[in-house]
């Protein structure tokens, strides 16, 4: 049996997917810049794409704009803020997905700006009060926190921290990548500047992903290039991939509460397990359907001589998951985020995440091969 549970890594494309973007593919190979006919009905699938996910996530199409994924996403919003809003300071936390974490090191090099690092509990919970005294200070400043950790789960109150950004000035970007698709979004109502998507996290194509620039908050182009994007993103549209985002969206959202309650369920289910088979084990972040983005567990097992090889022998045995690094001298060495909540290195540490084709009869056979690497003393 092989089982994916590394689905916060990428998920496999629905099926619906592939079948709205072959089509595409076949039929729509027009560069919609182009006037003509072909060029026209290329522009209608971008544009068609645009407004339905605008629809969803109750924005303006226009403040959608394309990139290859979240890792440029997230550089266009930092960027932007920093070169060209008159921003000086970042505030984020250590545990920012490296998409953030060193484009604002790297901002720092370059433009002189102070990167601010938020003091996090256990759990990687930042200290609103902390943000609270630091807005306060009158610097220009953005925030970057992302809303859930992709290696520990944890949630961030994002309305929360939305409301003292605009109450003390400051820009706020949210990285949403492994939230985007798993959580409803009223970007009318949450007045946010920035997020950022990545199709692949929800069962969309590989390369291709938007920034949402709040329309209150205006920018210049990170790529620059052509005119596409309304001049804010250089080069030919992926359509055939913009089409497959707009699908893994409709799906997404079409059936969300019946996808997060069956995604939970396997993951409390998974840890009830857990605690059933391991007396001793720990949870990396938060874990509650609160205060934890449902689809990822991070689990702290017991310590053994081969601890190392653990990823890899589940590997062997069919079940894919993923640890802090992707490093074989010893458990949760590697990862910047486990570091920087100070977890304990040296017990093995194994980060599960599901997706809604996630079966029950999947984590049975997980938890099954993980019983047996402890019991055998594999
Ligand atoms: C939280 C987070 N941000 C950004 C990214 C980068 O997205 P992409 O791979 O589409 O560039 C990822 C993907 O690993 C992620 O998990």
């Amino acid at each position: 049996m092989n089982v994916y549970l590394d689905n916060a890594a990428t998920t496999p494309v629905a099926p619906e997917v592939v079948e709205a973007m072959v089509p595409v593919l076949y039929n729509n190979f027009g560069n919609p810049s182009s006037t003509h006919a072909f060029g026209r009905q290329a522009k209608a699938l971008l544009e068609n794409a645009r407004r339905s996910i605008a629809q969803v996530l109750n924005c303006a199409p226009s403040e959608l704009i394309f990139t290859s994924g979240g890792t440029e996403a997230d550089n266009m919003a930092l960027h932007a803020v920093v070169t060209q809003l008159g921003v000086r300071r970042i505030i984020t936390s250590a545990i920012e997905h490296h998409a953030v974490g060193h484009t604002a090191e790297a901002l720092k090099t370059h433009e002189q700006i102070e990167v601010v690092y938020l003091t996090l509990d256990a759990k990687g919970n930042i200290d609103l009060q902390e943000l609270s005294t630091y807005l306060q200070e009158g610097v220009p400043t953005m925030v970057s926190l992302m809303h859930a950790n992709n290696e520990i789960a944890t949630l961030l109150p994002l309305a929360e921290v939305a409301r003292m950004c605009r109450q003390y000035g400051a820009y706020f970007h949210s990285d949403t990548v492994q939230t985007m698709g798993h959580y409803a979004f009223d970007l009318a109502a949450l007045d946010i500047d920035f997020i950022t998507c990545a199709a692949h996290k929800f069962h969309g194509p590989k390369g291709i992903g938007f920034l949402y620039v709040n329309k209150k908050t205006r920018v210049n182009p990170l790529i620059h290039g052509g005119s596409q994007e309304r001049g804010l993103r250089g080069g030919t549209e992926n359509i055939a991939g913009v089409v497959g985002l707009a699908k893994a969206v409709e799906l997404a959202y079409t059936d969300l509460a019946a996808h997060q309650a069956h995604i939970w369920g396997l993951k409390h289910y998974m840890i009830t397990c857990l605690q059933a088979l391991f007396p001793d084990v720990l949870f990396h972040g938060e874990t509650s359907y609160e205060k934890a983005l449902y689809t990822v567990l991070n689990v702290s097992l017991p310590a053994t001589p081969k601890a190392g090889l653990l990823l890899f022998t589940l590997d062997l045995k069919g079940v894919a998951v993923s640890g802090g690094s992707a490093c074989t001298s010893g458990a949760a060495k590697g990862s910047h985020v486990l570091e920087g909540i100070g977890a304990n290195m040296n017990r093995p540490n194994a980060r599960f995440s599901f997706s809604r084709f996630t079966t029950q009869e999947e984590i049975d056979y997980a938890l099954q091969q993980l019983q047996e690497v402890y019991q055998k003393n594999l």
